[in-house]
């Protein structure tokens, strides 16, 4: 491959899995880390960047041949609604800057990844946070930008995202990443959701698949230009438990809701992604039942067989 593929917000949940991904599949020297961060601890190609600074974006672009383009910085959903004017500023007018700056490089494709969060919870575009509205609101600009100006830009609404590597921050749904920490570290979890909070949820290593086909399609079978529902899996913090406690048996977990469950009462409990399924044949591997066992496998509480 000769030209090289650039992830910003490399350091974040998604980022880290997803930087992997890219370069166990294209190598080493074609994917370049970047994040607002001083330095990533992990090998590869890194640079510091600020979604904001344009023109160091620009120069990375045009100087390292970067045609591919993964644009993953954001701030989520819980964390937005404390500071609701940065979350809008890093969301939006990250994503402006990406977009401008890709189109005027010639960057041939871009990732930008929207969320369960620009609907309500019947499931109609009607988003209640300044997240979803930050990402509904993109969706849009990523259609503008692929019907005025030819660039490919691709995108798809991810559930919860749960993940062994790198943690999440500041969203709703990071419950379900957190439980299994402090059940392997504690043996109990104070949730901050109610028990019965069902939410649409996906383990890591669909998520970061459903990226690379959705970028690996013909353009010809891409018919959803603002962002495709994806889904896997629905549970509430009950069911999850109880998956937790059959190889934890001791786990407890209590459930004081805090702010977040206003969200999360706005949110689907489940989508429909048929659309995805149909165009570029998705298809997920993980149920809550080898979610949990592999989670617990990697966080050191399961012996593999
Ligand atoms: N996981 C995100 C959040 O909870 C939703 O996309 O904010």
């Amino acid at each position: 491959m000769k030209y090289a593929i650039l992830v910003i917000g490399a350091c974040g949940q998604l980022g880290t899995e997803l930087t992997r991904a890219l370069r166990k599949k294209h190598g080493w020297k074609s994917v370049i880390a970047a994040d607002i961060h001083p330095a990533m601890d992990a090998e590869g190609l890194y640079v510091q960047l600020d979604v904001f600074n344009k023109k160091k974006l620009a120069y990375i672009i045009a100087h390292r041949g970067v045609k591919q383009l993964y644009h993953l910085a954001a701030v989520l959903s819980a964390l937005g609604e404390q500071n609701p004017a940065k979350a809008w500023d890093v969301n939006m007018q990250g994503l402006l800057n990406v977009l401008e700056v890709a189109k005027e490089n010639k960057v041939w494709q871009v990732f930008w990844p929207s969320s369960i969060a620009v609907f309500d919870k019947n499931g109609e575009l009607n988003p209640s946070t300044v997240y979803g509205i930050s990402k509904a609101a993109g969706e849009y600009w990523c259609r503008y930008y692929f019907e005025k100006h030819g660039l490919d830009v691709r995108s798809l609404r991810y559930p919860g995202l749960i993940s062994h590597r790198a943690k999440p921050g500041g969203g709703t749904t990071d419950y379900a990443v957190e439980i299994f920490h402090e059940a392997v570290n504690k043996g109990s979890y104070d949730c901050f959701l109610n028990r019965k909070s069902t939410l649409p949820m996906m383990y890591m290593p669909d998520a970061v698949r459903a990226a690379l086909e959705l970028m690996d399609a013909p353009a010809a079978s891409i018919s959803v230009r603002t962002a495709y529902n994806l889904a896997a899996m629905s549970f509430s913090p009950q069911e999850l438990a109880t998956e937790i406690k059959r190889h934890l048996p001791d786990f407890e977990m209590a459930c004081n809701p805090d702010f977040s469950q206003a969200i999360a009462n706005n949110w689907p409990v489940s989508v429909s992604d048929y659309r995805a399924r149909r165009d570029w044949g998705w298809q997920e591997e993980y149920d809550i039942a080898r979610m949990t066992e592999d989670m617990l496998v990697n966080l050191g509480q399961k012996e593999l067989c």
